[in-house]
């Protein structure tokens, strides 16, 4: 047999196709050309002379798109570099990322986009799309040269991390995005109402002495974004949705036509404030953890459309910060290599959900909320796609992350669900974690069923 690695031109074959617009999963195979798909077949195997990537039965579905990532470069190189968070996106079967603003020079300026572009191209992961700031230095003052920030690359405005406080600055800003057609991003949390808070207020945070952030907190401030959005038509995206009032807001405003969409992260679905009562500093998170309320009123919002998507808000942060007093840790944990197994395990194995709605919330959806080109199954289109085993039981050891920080409070969780790698323009970029068959890269198995 021929090896198919590192060729320009090979069959995927005897895969399970999981198309997000179809919403159908088929048995086929896979033509990749030059980095693009040139032909997708309904048959297990091809008679063909090309090299051929068995891929025993597993399931074969669009890379997935991340429209919340932190790569922290440049400044903050001791958490992530963009060459360890697209690897670290790689390996969680992600093929675009778009990269948030809270950089250090902060994404304001046109040379900052080209920087990360560069870097992204050299680094060969994946596809980095960058949100660039909304406001200078996210100072929340002045609005940004939006511009020449679209013309030198940025596909969206976000001051996420940070509230933008001043309404008629959210107002303007809004105004400007709209006529150069860009989405905003907003991080929906009343800077007063949040100030010194550790975690979502309620019987937990009395329990622990923690001081909390009430869901209003959030609310207040999805509330006049959605009613600026009105005001000015702008494409507003509200930013790691938390509670159930939040969610019934959306749904209010999408019914009367407000261009709104919204997003929820792994950790927001899956995690409950009470589980802070080891003060894990990786439990730590903006906005907080909160109740099986909120937590079930988020899954019924995915599934009835009023969430659009999901997105990781993958937040490195290193050791040395998060090993301090609770109060002084900064929020946020990694996301983006654990995503789909949790969510797999927690929404499909446990839950209510088929592994194709998991696929089409992590790929077509938030590809469109932004308007992304990725996401789709079709011939034509770029090669980016993720393999999956839905059947592999796995333990997460901190060793086997990719991302230079390592705060996840998802260490020794057991998953059903593993990544196998992503073909990232027709490229093999294995996410099998190192110990798997002890190498680095390894390729598909081949397992016929
Ligand atoms: O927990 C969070 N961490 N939420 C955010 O919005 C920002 C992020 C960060 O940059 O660390
Ligand atoms: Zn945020």
């Amino acid at each position: 047999m021929i090896e198919w690695k590192d060729k320009r031109e090979f069959w995927i074959t005897g895969v399970r196709l999981a198309d997000p617009e179809t919403g159908k999963i088929r048995t086929g195979s896979v033509l990749v050309q030059k980095g693009v798909i040139a032909d997708i077949v309904r048959q297990k195997s091809v008679d063909t002379d090309l090299p051929v990537c068995d891929a025993g039965m597993y399931i074969c579905a669009p890379g997935f798109v991340d429209i919340h990532t932190h790569l922290r470069e440049p400044g903050y190189e001791e958490k992530e570099t963009i060459k360890t968070g697209t690897a670290a996106a790689a390996a969680g079967g992600y093929t675009s990322v778009l990269c948030m603003a809270n950089t250090d020079p902060v994404i304001d300026e046109p040379s900052v986009i080209e920087y990360i572009k560069r870097k992204a191209v050299e680094a060969g992961m994946c596809r980095v799309y960058v949100a660039a700031a909304l406001t200078k230095g996210l100072g929340g003052e002045v609005i940004n040269e939006y511009h020449f920030l679209k013309e030198a690359g940025a596909v969206a405005l976000s001051d996420d991390g940070m509230y933008v406080t001043n309404s008629q600055v959210m107002r303007s800003a809004m105004e400007y995005a709209l006529f150069h057609r860009l989405p905003v991003i907003s991080h929906c949390e009343d800077n007063f109402l949040v100030k010194g808070s550790q975690m979502n207020e309620g019987y937990s945070s009395t329990r622990f002495g923690l001081k909390g952030a009430p869901a209003v907190s959030e609310e207040i401030a999805v509330n006049r974004d959605i009613r600026l959005a009105s005001l000015t038509g702008a494409r507003l995206h509200v930013a790691h949705v938390s509670t159930a009032g939040s969610v019934e807001m959306i749904k209010a405003a999408k019914r009367k036509g407000v261009p709104v969409t919204a997003e929820v992260t792994p950790h927001h679905l899956t995690l409950e404030d009470s589980l802070l009562e080891n003060y894990d500093r990786n439990l730590k998170v903006n906005p907080p953890l909160r109740g099986r309320r909120d937590i079930d009123a988020l899954r019924a919002g995915l599934r009835d459309g009023t969430i659009d998507c999901i997105a990781t808000d993958h937040a490195p942060h290193h050791e040395i910060d998060k090993q301090v007093e609770f109060d002084k840790a900064p929020p946020g944990m990694i996301g983006l290599e654990t995503a789909f197994a949790q969510l797999h395990t927690e929404l499909v194995v446990k839950g209510k959900f088929e592994l194709i709605d998991l696929v089409r919330l992590m790929t077509i959806r938030p590809a469109g909320v932004i308007g992304l080109p990725g996401g789709r199954l079709k011939k034509g289109v770029p090669a980016d796609l993720v393999l999956i085993d839905p059947n592999e039981e796995w333990v997460l050891e901190r060793s086997m992350i990719r991302s230079k920080s390592k705060n996840t409070p998802l260490a020794g969780k057991r998953f059903t669900g593993r990544i196998q790698g992503v073909f990232f323009e027709g490229k093999w970029r294995s996410a099998i974690f190192s110990e798997k068959r002890g190498r680095e890269s390894s390729e598909p198995a081949r397992r016929h069923v």
